[in-house]
């Protein structure tokens, strides 16, 4: 016995000592990451900043915590306070979407998505999605994803004309193919969706319908944005895009039948243990979108976005769909004779973060694309307003348009760089 207290088994520390102290080396790399947020404008679209509640949620002692199961009905002791903990997430989300029923354990938009199909559906049924270059997602049956592989995915895409969903094709591919779903929404759509017309057409061809709203659920929650919830059967999202809580997925439902499939879907059939630990994170970003301030900045993030697709028209840049009614903003970039790819690189190097992008009806690999994706969710969440955007939007046509012949001018991007110092410096994170 005395023997055993003598041996340490951990170092000394263990409990108490801060990272900095207690691992140096992933300190460093913490801080390297922090320093690198603060000091480039964040642009990709599914990315953001959450609070510092978020953050010290997901950081907190709820990670060590089993809880497989639901609350109330745990396959593990010490569940009270987990218990809590998640009905608050999902009490919160109910208020916040206007919804009967909520499952918060999604460990992400993927999987989310995954266990709506393991309720579903059975390997080879046949469902319907917006392709990758119209803007889907990959979990919406592209070829390289589980969707595309284990069920007989049908895509549909978007008008030539217009860049809008191609409602004539959506129509004839059900009568074709009669999917079991269809699915609607997607990563790089930056136009409201027409969840009524998805919903008449899943009732004429006997379908299910989901709207997958990862992106724009901050939106539907600040209430800048029409809700998919009174015509689908099934609403998956992410948590932490424009929603800005903890990283992860949630599925919502009115139909209990329905939800009784998907909570079995989830636990045990797709997942083991939730993620306590952001079920918490979860629930505080859940609690801030309930408030007004977080109306406010919806409401700012889709102006800071028609303010940036404005000014890169102006400087003749050409934005998908024209416009935009969300945080999206999808640059075509054909007509500069430039790559996504070496656009998204120029950006960088100029303290821009974006990513390349397919457009509609590209014809580059998706390693190189002919657009990039820019979204207002992060920058706005720092702060910025409109004049700001409207500069940004300057900084990267200033970029776009002094390519020649392929190549980047270094002139331009170190200018660029040192306005963007400037702007970071006006807006700090934590
Ligand atoms: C529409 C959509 N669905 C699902 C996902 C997947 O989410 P996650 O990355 O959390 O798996 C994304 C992520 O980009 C998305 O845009």
């Amino acid at each position: 016995m005395n023997e055993q207290k003598k041996i340490l088994f951990y170092e000394e520390g263990f409990f108490e000592k801060n990272i900095e102290e207690y691992d140096p080396i992933l300190s460093s790399y913490l801080d390297e990451e922090k320093k690198r947020q603060q000091d480039q404008i964040e642009m990709i679209a599914s990315e953001n900043f959450v609070s510092k509640a978020v953050l010290q949620a997901q950081g907190s002692v709820l990670t060590n915590k089993y809880a497989e199961g639901y609350p109330g009905k745990r396959y593990y002791g010490g569940c009270d306070v987990v218990d809590k903990v998640e009905n608050l997430a999902i009490d919160r989300a109910r208020k916040l979407f206007d919804v009967k029923f909520v499952n918060v354990q999604p460990h992400s938009g993927a999987q989310a998505n995954q266990a709506v199909f393991l309720a579903l559906l059975k390997p080879g049924d046949t469902i319907l999605g917006m392709s990758l270059d119209a803007g889907g997602h990959l979990t919406h049956g592209a070829k390289p994803n589980l969707s595309g592989k284990w069920f007989n995915s049908i895509q549909y895409g978007l008008n030539k004309s217009d860049s809008l969903i191609n409602f004539n094709e959506v129509e004839n591919l059900c009568k074709l193919h009669k999917p079991k779903i269809i699915i609607a929404g997607g990563s790089a759509y930056s136009r409201f969706i027409d969840f009524k017309r998805f919903r008449d057409i899943s009732d004429k061809y006997n379908c299910l319908l989901l709207v997958d709203m990862a992106h724009f659920s901050g939106l539907v929650a600040g209430k800048v944005h029409p809700s998919p919830i009174p015509y689908a059967d099934i609403v998956t999202t992410t948590t932490h895009k424009t929603l800005r809580s903890g990283r992860g997925g949630m599925i919502m439902t009115n139909n209990d039948e329905l939800f009784k499939k998907i909570n079995s879907a989830v636990f045990p059939g797709l997942q083991g243990g939730p993620l306590m630990h952001v079920i918490a994170g979860k629930a505080a970003g859940f609690g801030e979108a309930l408030k007004d301030e977080f109306k406010n900045y919806t409401a700012n993030i889709v102006k800071n976005a028609k303010a940036l697709s404005n000014t890169l028209t102006q400087r003749g840049i050409n934005i998908v769909s024209g416009g935009t009614d969300n945080h999206i903003v999808l640059v075509d970039l054909r007509n500069k004779g430039i790559t996504g790819l070496i656009c998204e690189e120029a950006l960088e190097r100029a303290g821009i973060t974006c990513n390349k992008n397919g457009i509609p009806f590209d014809t580059t690999p998706p390693s190189i694309t002919s657009g990039i994706r820019l979204g207002t969710s992060a920058a706005t969440t720092r702060g910025l307003i409109e004049e700001d955007f409207i500069i940004l939007g300057n900084l990267i046509a200033d970029i776009i348009s002094n390519f020649k012949d392929n190549i980047p001018d270094i002139k331009t991007e170190r200018v660029v760089k040192s306005k963007i110092v400037n702007i970071c410096k006006k807006y700090p994170i934590y």
